[in-house]
């Protein structure tokens, strides 16, 4: 064999094993909604888990909360600049970015779905606007954060989400497509992801809004969320200093999933912006967790 079968087999088998360590562990981190100056650096990154950091958030709005008719524009920390993604993404090989889309609110302005009066032309100014951003940014892929639905939502979340993402990972700008619905809002989601589970990669389901604070009430939430969803695509999900389980009883809750059957395949944390204060324990022991269980 020449030198350079041999190296080539190399960089194969090094590639091959990299896909097998990372296969199945994957961490989700939102970053950037507060505003307060975050840094991608801060957070630690372990090298076999597959790393996706969601920017928060790309609004379909101007600065003063009105929409654009699907034109999004990045509103996340303006210290998460594209040269902060290239350089995030050089240093380990294994991390994602995607952008988040809507949020709750934009300064005081709360945010909302509303049914484009023309679907198409939406989706196509939605594609459009993304296209620039993931190619600007960097981007891997894209995160779907409506939080709020109006009353007479008729079937265009669905329609129009399902289909911008099918767009986007059909013209292969990204790879990676996610939706996190939360206790109020799970009925449009199970809509979309019904009609659109191939192109949809994972759950981020916000557990913390399901107000269970034990390990044991955490199991059943988990349990009845992958009835809805899919076992093998929701995520774990914890608020840092916020609602539901708090502390290390989440990782209790994580051996109780297990336990009962679970493939743990990767978790979900809210976000870095407040992590940063307490030297990221949750980011770091949540890797932790996935490692040890990557055997399984
Ligand atoms: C939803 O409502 C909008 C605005 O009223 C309308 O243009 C659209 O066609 C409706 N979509 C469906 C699927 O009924
Ligand atoms: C994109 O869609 C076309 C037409 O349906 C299909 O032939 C092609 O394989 C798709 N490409 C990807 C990358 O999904
Ligand atoms: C899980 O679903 C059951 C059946 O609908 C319900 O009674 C229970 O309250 C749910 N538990 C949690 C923690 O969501
Ligand atoms: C990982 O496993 C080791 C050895 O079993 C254990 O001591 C440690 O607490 C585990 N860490 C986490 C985060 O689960």
């Amino acid at each position: 064999m020449s030198r350079l079968h041999l190296v080539l087999l190399f960089n194969i088998t090094l590639g091959l094993s990299f896909q097998l360590l990372c296969d199945g562990k994957v961490m989700m981190e939102y970053i950037g909604a507060t505003g307060i100056p975050v840094q991608f650096d801060d957070v630690p990154i372990e090298t076999a888990i597959d790393f996706h950091f969601i920017l928060s958030f790309a609004i379909d709005a101007d600065s003063s909360g009105n929409t654009q008719n699907g034109i999004f524009s990045p509103y996340w920390a303006t210290t998460l600049t594209p040269d902060a993604v290239a350089a995030t993404k050089s240093r380990h090989p294994n991390v994602k970015a995607l952008a988040s889309l809507s949020g709750w609110s934009l300064a005081d302005k709360t945010l909302s779905w509303y049914n484009p009066p023309d679907e198409n032309l939406w989706i196509s100014n939605a594609f459009s606007s993304l296209k620039t951003l993931v190619l600007n940014y960097h981007l891997d892929g894209i995160d779907v954060d409506y939080e709020r639905f109006p009353k007479n939502s008729n079937d265009s979340f669905a329609y129009c989400i399902g289909e911008l993402i099918t767009l986007l990972k059909n013209q292969s700008l990204i790879s990676v497509a996610t939706i996190a619905p939360f206790h109020t809002t799970v009925d449009p989601y199970i809509e979309l992801y019904e009609r659109y589970e191939d192109v949809i990669d994972y759950v981020n389901y916000q557990f913390y809004t399901d107000k269970v604070k034990s390990p044991e009430r955490y199991l059943e939430a988990f349990k009845n969320r992958t009835l809805q969803f899919g076992k093998e695509k929701v995520l774990p999900s914890y608020e840092v200093n916020g609602r539901g389980i708090q502390g290390d009883g989440f990782f209790e809750a994580l051996r109780l999933i297990e336990d009962d059957g679970f493939d743990v395949n990767g978790a979900m944390i809210f976000s870095a912006d407040a992590s940063a204060s307490d030297g990221f324990y949750f980011e770091t022991k949540t890797q932790h967790f996935l490692l040890n269980n990557s055997t399984s």
